[in-house]
């Protein structure tokens, strides 16, 4: 397993450009299941859990065709299997994605179930209740969820969804697009990616309205076809760069970037003593000659604090002057980082499962720490470029799985930042590698 070597205590000055959304493009490259017809994505991050879900794909028979850097073409016209492996669906749960496409367009799919993960639990009960209520038939046998729709179409329903979920909207929506009638999805996620879906969806023909909004009104069409779409910036990666750059009192420019997508954080960022400037193309965040101040968090869905940048929040509290706190409730399991953090010396206590109070003003100081997760592996960076001394992180795939070239974007601003690499083994993942071609 490759590890990250990080000798903190630099202040980052320069430019980061950010990558296409990893939470955008998952979505977005399932729906071409959806068509016969090609579908062109641009600005595909170039990350672990792409390459994962360009092996389900190709081993459902979905020739994967790299056009140019970042751009790629999917084109499901010859499938051949309607089953999502295990070994490839345990690595990232984004794969039970394909179910609602496969489902709405060949009225068949096996699934293998997530499971949980790190981070909680995470089931799947929403999704599943969902196509019921369009019809379709599912059972759950030997890990495995078997949805069949007997040949017939998915029908439009009213569905009021328990609690939002940013993957049970993605499935439901992709699912009624081909579906019979009118689908009504209420308390619907409105998080930029599920934007960015919907309009991807209405590129290829489908018949959506209320985008943006917690009530998506989808009237089911027969068929979808070819369309070209350019992918958002990552939200959580302008996020963690911005951190950097509050973290280690430097000043980052983040390009390509969208600071309408990131408001609760740039508000909280200011309010603990950074200062944001919107740019033409991006932002800046700069901690340079600032006091970072504690603040109070409470992570939830979209237009709120995003549980994926509390890891990072959490580093920059450390070092801030007076106490933090942080209540996470998106996810039950979310503070695998603490007991990293407190091994470079960050005064945490967890007050309970769902709550941490940080004191602040912490020498953080290196150490070897462990990643548990993709957002945990990036708090432990950004506290380790503040560190004194020198951190060596493990298990870093988890990162690899969210950022592109971290490394290099990072040493492009001063960091002093190295891999070293495990070595390498054979591919002994699954999928038909044959229809991928890069
Ligand atoms: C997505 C993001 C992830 C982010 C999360 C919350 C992707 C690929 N991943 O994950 O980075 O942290 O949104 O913003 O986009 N839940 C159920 N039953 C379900 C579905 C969800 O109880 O069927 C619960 C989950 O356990 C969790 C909450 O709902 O507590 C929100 O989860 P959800 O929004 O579905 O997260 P994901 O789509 O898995």
């Amino acid at each position: 397993m490759d590890k990250i070597v990080i000798n903190g205590g630099k202040a980052l000055f320069g430019k980061v450009k950010i990558s296409g959304a990893k939470n955008a493009s998952l979505p977005l490259i399932t729906a071409s299941l959806l068509t016969d017809k090609p579908l062109f994505l641009h600005n595909v991050p170039d990350l672990a859990d792409i390459r994962t879900l360009h092996k389900i794909l190709a081993s459902l028979g979905v020739k994967v065709t790299q056009k140019a850097e970042h751009s790629w073409e999917y084109q499901a016209d010859g499938i051949t299997s309607f089953t999502a492996e295990y070994d490839l669906v345990k690595t990232m749960r984004a794969s039970f994605l394909v179910l609602g496409p496969l489902l709405a367009r060949f009225g068949e799919c096996k699934a293998a179930l997530p499971g949980g993960c790190a981070i909680g639990l995470r089931p799947v009960n929403f999704h599943l209740d969902a196509l019921r209520e369009m019809g379709a038939d599912i059972e759950i046998q030997e890990g495995y969820v078997y949805a069949t729709t007997y040949g017939k179409r998915l029908k439009g329903a009213e569905i009021t969804f328990p609690k939002v979920s940013v993957g049970a909207t993605e499935n439901t929506l992709m699912a009624a697009t081909l579906a019979e009638g009118t689908t009504i999805l209420n308390n619907a996620s409105i998080e930029p990616e599920i934007t960015d879906l919907a309009e991807c969806l209405q590129s290829m023909g489908a018949d959506i309205s209320g985008i943006g909004t917690s009530r998506l009104v989808i009237n089911g069409v027969e068929s979808l076809h070819e369309a070209t779409h350019s992918i958002i910036p990552d939200r959580i990666e302008s996020i963690t760069y911005a951190i950097a750059a509050a973290i280690t009192k430097g000043k980052i420019e983040i390009t390509d970037a969208r600071l309408d997508h990131i408001t609760a954080v740039a508000d909280a960022l200011t309010a603990m003593g950074a200062e944001i400037k919107p740019l033409p193309n991006g932002f800046s965040c700069s901690g340079e000659g600032k006091e970072i101040k504690g603040i109070d968090i409470v992570t939830t869905p979209y237009p709120g604090f995003p549980t994926d940048a509390q890891a990072q929040i959490m580093a920059l509290m450390l070092t801030a002057h007076g106490q933090s706190t942080i209540n996470e409730t998106v996810f039950e399991n979310r503070f695998m980082h603490v007991p990293e953090m407190q091994r470079m010396n960050a005064d945490i206590q967890l007050t309970d499962a769902f709550s941490v109070t940080i004191a602040g003003s912490s020498e953080l100081k290196g150490a070897p720490v462990m990643a548990s997760d993709l957002r945990a592996s990036a708090g432990l960076v950004l506290a380790a470029l503040a560190a004194h001394g020198e951190t060596v992180i493990d298990r870093v795939y988890h990162l690899d799985r969210g950022y592109e070239d971290i490394e290099a974007k990072l040493s492009a601003c001063g960091a002093d930042i190295r891999r070293i690499k495990a070595p390498v083994k054979g591919d002994s993942e699954n999928g038909n590698s044959d229809n991928i071609t890069a």
